[in-house]
């Protein structure tokens, strides 16, 4: 024990007045000595007990009318862990408090050296993000384990660093996490570069999706553009898909191990379900839907089986849809392919980055829906032998707070990530400007969180409720953070911490690929760039256009089912929009 007089130590703030609950109130000296942190709200401060220092956070301030224990002025403090002396006499820094403070126990700003200790890499699998705000010789360290002990969220306004917070965080994890793999669903495709040789690239050009992937749900979510099936419609499908890939199984060479199937024989009763996982054929259950009303005397009926027909092939037609269809019959049974192409699992690059962006606005639910729900089946029938990670930048999109808004089906597929996929390795990085329009029980399966700079009261509240008191209190700076700042929270990080993020070499920060672009190019003429954005719109119009003739026909066509319906094709009244990320 030093003979020093309290007051004269360094960072002497004053003695404990009162102690409630986790909570202790502090009279503060006056004057107090000159040379050291003001004691403002968010500063952390040490309570001397007999064991143990108590850490605690000051939460408020307060000047009051009569003086208590010579003191006027009174902080308020959450008391958050202790540093302890270990056996081997060293100190180690635990979160929670087992030895309360007592009235009269002397209390100082933290020291340097404290906040080091706290802040200290504990684990091997910790990575550093950046530095603390408050001490920018003191690195921020978050533990990935805990990061991905269940799921961890990076929220703040547009443009205050969310992406390049994500592509830090991903780029270290997946180093010191090498079993990790991660699928980035790139909204604006700007991760391209971030990544280097360490991602693969999915787009338009080359994902590969087959519609014999989709289940049930998802594809009568394809097949009518998100809006409810016609019941009779969705009865038949219910019915013969099932019997088309019992057909398609029954050929000996698409299936080698059911030689014993005699080729025409199909099993009407195979076992299948419209969502069980196998190849069939278009072309089969075209067929088989052709055959089922070539049965009918009903009229009506005949026509929805000639409706059905028409939107399946219409799709099958679509230049949007064709990642669904490209080589989804080639090659048999593709569906180890297709899982390694998505989640990069034999790949010795951790990441993959599917663009988003290059896909058509229509169709970016129904294919965040599968990779959601294939990433958790895969995870589910692999017993979590390879832990994924599904990272989704402008999360509110897919999985909304609004139960009218966005895909019901995605929502479902992200919600049974965040309330189950821990226990199988599944993760979820979600990123949003919009955290209060996120789906309350993703957010609440959060365990760590970023928060950035961000304004809005709704979207504060809802991060308030979702986090604990101490951290609570820190949300108030969030509409005062700096560029690259954020307030972490949670499980990956020691204590609750105002954090200044690295700034990333230029190549590592994230931007959209024709902003790139634009500076690698020569200067280009306005009236070049004008032409040039006119011909990608045009382009991009008539592919998005294509719409099925709705209206049904008067009398059903006699049709084959191998040379493709008639098809009504009609220019869309809706202006194609390209997605911006919110709806
Ligand atoms: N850690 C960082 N290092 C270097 N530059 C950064 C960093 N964070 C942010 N920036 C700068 O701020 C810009 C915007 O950052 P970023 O794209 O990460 O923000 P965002 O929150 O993802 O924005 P949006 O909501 O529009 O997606 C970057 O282009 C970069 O110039
Ligand atoms: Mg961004």
């Amino acid at each position: 024990m030093s003979n020093q007089p309290d007051d004269a130590r360094e960072g002497w703030l004053g003695r404990v007045l009162a102690v409630e609950g986790s909570e202790a109130r502090i009279g503060l000296a006056s004057p107090l000595p000159s040379g050291q942190g003001r004691p403002t709200v968010g500063k952390f401060v040490a309570i001397s007990g007999q064991e143990t220092t108590v850490v605690g956070m000051i939460s408020d301030v307060t000047l009051r009318a009569e003086e208590i224990d010579g003191s006027r002025t009174v902080a308020r403090v959450d008391l958050l862990g202790e540093i302890e002396r270990t056996p081997a006499g060293n100190a180690r820094f635990r979160r929670g408090v087992r030895e309360y403070a007592a009235i009269g126990d002397p209390a100082r700003m933290l020291g340097s050296s404290e906040l080091t200790l706290i802040y200290a890499a504990t684990s091997p699998r910790a990575i550093t993000l950046g530095h603390l705000s408050q001490d920018p010789s003191i690195p921020a360290y978050v533990d990935t384990d805990q990061m991905l002990a269940k799921h961890f969220a990076v929220v703040g306004s547009t443009g205050v660093g969310k992406s390049s917070a994500v592509a830090a965080i991903l780029a270290k994890m997946t180093e010191v996490r090498p079993d990790l793999r991660v699928l980035l669903l790139d909204v604006h495709n700007e991760y391209r570069a971030a990544f280097g040789e360490r991602a693969n690239v999915i787009g338009a050009e080359n994902l590969r999706l087959p519609f014999w992937l989709f289940n049930f749900e998802e594809t009568l979510a394809v097949l009518y553009g998100g809006k409810p099936a016609a019941p009779e419609e969705a009865e038949i499908l219910a019915e013969l898909i099932p019997v088309a890939k019992a057909k398609y199984q029954a050929v000996p060479e698409r299936a080698p191990e059911r030689v014993s199937v005699e080729r025409r024989q199909v099993p009407r009763h195979s076992g299948f379900t419209a969502d069980t996982p196998a190849p069939y054929q278009l072309q089969d259950l075209l067929g088989l839907i052709h055959e089922r009303m070539g049965k009918l005397e009903n009229r009506s009926s005949a026509m929805s089986h000639h409706r059905l027909m028409n939107r399946i092939d219409a799709i099958r037609n679509d230049p949007r849809y064709e990642f669904m269809f490209r080589q989804a019959n080639l090659g048999g049974d593709t569906m180890a392919e297709v899982l390694n192409q998505v989640f990069s699992i034999d790949s010795d690059r951790p990441l993959t980055i599917l663009k988003l962006a290059s896909l058509p606005d229509e169709v970016i639910d129904a294919v965040v829906c599968v990779l959601a729900r294939l990433a958790f089946d895969f995870a589910l029938w692999s017993d979590g032998a390879i832990p994924i990670l599904l990272a989704c930048e402008e999360a509110h999109r897919y999985a909304s707070a609004d139960r009218l808004a966005g895909f019901a089906p995605a929502r479902r597929a992200l919600k049974r990530i965040a309330r189950e996929g821990r226990k199988y390795g599944v993760h979820l990085c979600l990123v949003t400007q919009r955290p209060a329009e996120l789906d309350p029980t993703i957010i609440s399966q959060c365990s760590t969180f970023f928060v950035m700079r961000m304004t809005n009261d709704a979207d504060q509240a809802l991060l308030r409720s979702a986090v604990s008191e101490a951290a609570a209190n820190l949300l108030g700076f969030v509409p005062s953070l700096g560029a690259q700042e954020a307030i972490g929270i949670g499980e990956g990080l020691p204590l609750v911490a105002r954090i200044t993020f690295s700034t990333l070499p230029r190549e590592a920060i994230p931007q959209s690929e024709s902003g790139a672009r634009g500076e690698a190019e020569r200067p280009r003429e306005r009236g070049e760039i004008v032409r040039a954005a006119i011909e990608r719109w045009r382009r991009a119009t008539t592919s998005h256009s294509l719409r099925l003739e709705e209206a049904p026909r008067p009398e059903p066509a006699p049709l084959a089912p191998t040379a493709g319906p008639a098809l009504s094709l009609r220019r869309s009244d809706a202006a194609p929009r390209p997605w911006n990320g919110t709806r």
